[in-house]
């Protein structure tokens, strides 16, 4: 029997069956994400959290952490690296501190600068963190001229525009992420609330990151099913008024560090997008060019996220009300970048 095995283990049919999936595993694996190098400025908290993930989920092929801080990006990186190969992935992951590191980026995250402390607003940490991001577009605009850049740092909306203008890029290649978060934050609360799986829900925020959220509710639903078919308008609004206060809500409670987790899941949900060409409908911070009646702006809006970065921005009818609050988050918005052009 054991002689029967042997030559069918050894058969010419079965060397070419195994060379054919040799072949498509080989392929597979090359396919599996389009950006080569992928560069996250900022190894704090939040940029950890999303490098672990884009590192596991082998979302690029090199993986950089840069930091002022280079000894500590140096060690996360090893970790992570040694993580990540445990998970099966091969994208290696190295950190430092030296801007030459941002050299082929293609896409390049950034989530350097101090987050805000308890009882701070967003634009509070508006004058430690505008240096940070002018130093950081200029070693972009030197060692990465043409990457992709997706903004987290606080205050986004304005860092968002800032990094725009920095770079002498469109607004297809610069955009922040804040509605992704703000959409998951609102999720919870309505699963919590209504005792249906989070899986079910789908969600729809619009405006400034934060206490400006204009939130879609008629866009919300269970299931398919209107969310006000679940829940009196008193719950919607509290669980709307609690999304706003989400981050608050965490600093609060953790006293020494601002969210983490959820920014990290948030970030590698539109580097995914991205990186594998999706054509995801998610919500991202973009410059405005006419839609919503705004321009030189940049505000929360529903986008296609695609290869190329940010596709299109999707224009979606509102009514009176909406159209209010979506105006007076952007006031405020612009407001802020007034603010900031002033300093
Ligand atoms: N947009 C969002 O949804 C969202 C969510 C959470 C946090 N944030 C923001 O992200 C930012 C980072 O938060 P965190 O909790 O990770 O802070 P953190 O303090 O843990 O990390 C910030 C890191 O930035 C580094 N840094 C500072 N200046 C730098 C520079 N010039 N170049 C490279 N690195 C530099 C610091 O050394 C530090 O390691 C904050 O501004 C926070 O408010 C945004």
């Amino acid at each position: 029997m054991a002689g029967i095995n042997l030559r069918v283990a050894f058969s010419p049919q079965r060397a070419i069956l195994l060379c054919i999936a040799g072949v498509f595993l080989v392929a597979r694996a090359a396919g599996r994400c389009h950006v080569n190098k992928l560069a996250i400025v900022g190894a704090g908290m939040v940029g950890e959290a999303a490098a672990q993930i884009i590192a596991r989920e082998e979302l690029c092929r090199e993986l950089v952490l840069m930091d002022v801080q280079g000894e500590l990006a140096q060690g996360k990186a090893l970790d992570m690296w040694q993580a990540a190969v445990e998970s099966g992935s091969d994208t290696r992951v190295y950190g430092g501190a030296k801007a030459e590191m941002l050299d082929g980026a293609e896409l390049v995250v950034i989530t350097a600068g101090v987050p805000r402390k308890p009882g701070q607003s967003r634009q509070d940490v508006l004058s430690i963190n505008l240096p940070i991001i002018d130093s950081i577009m200029a070693d972009i605009k030197h060692h990465a001229p043409t990457a992709t850049v997706l903004v987290v740092s606080n205050p986004v909306d304005v860092l968002t525009y800032r990094a725009w203008s920095l770079s002498g890029q469109g607004r297809s290649k610069v955009f922040g992420q804040a509605g992704v978060l703000d959409t998951a934050r609102m999720k919870c609360f309505i699963a919590e609330q209504t005792g249906f799986s989070a899986r079910d829900i789908t969600a729809l925020v619009l405006g400034g990151h934060g206490d400006s959220m204009v939130p879609l509710m008629r866009y919300c639903q269970i299931g398919s099913v209107p969310l006000s078919h679940f829940l009196s308008s008193e719950q919607i609004e509290q669980i709307v008024e609690r999304t706003r206060k989400g981050g608050g809500e965490i600093l609060g409670l953790k006293k020494l560090g601002s969210a983490c987790d959820a920014p990290g899941v948030a970030i590698a949900q539109m580097v995914d997008a991205i990186a594998n060409g999706r054509n995801r409908i998610l919500p991202a911070v973009a410059i405005l060019e006419g839609e919503y009646g705004r321009t030189d702006i940049a505000m929360g809006v529903p986008c296609v996220l695609a290869g190329e970065g940010l596709a299109q921005v999707i224009e979606l009818p509102l009514d009176a009300q909406e159209q209010a609050m979506f105006d007076q988050s952007a006031d405020q918005v612009a407001r802020d970048i007034a603010e900031m052009k002033a300093l």
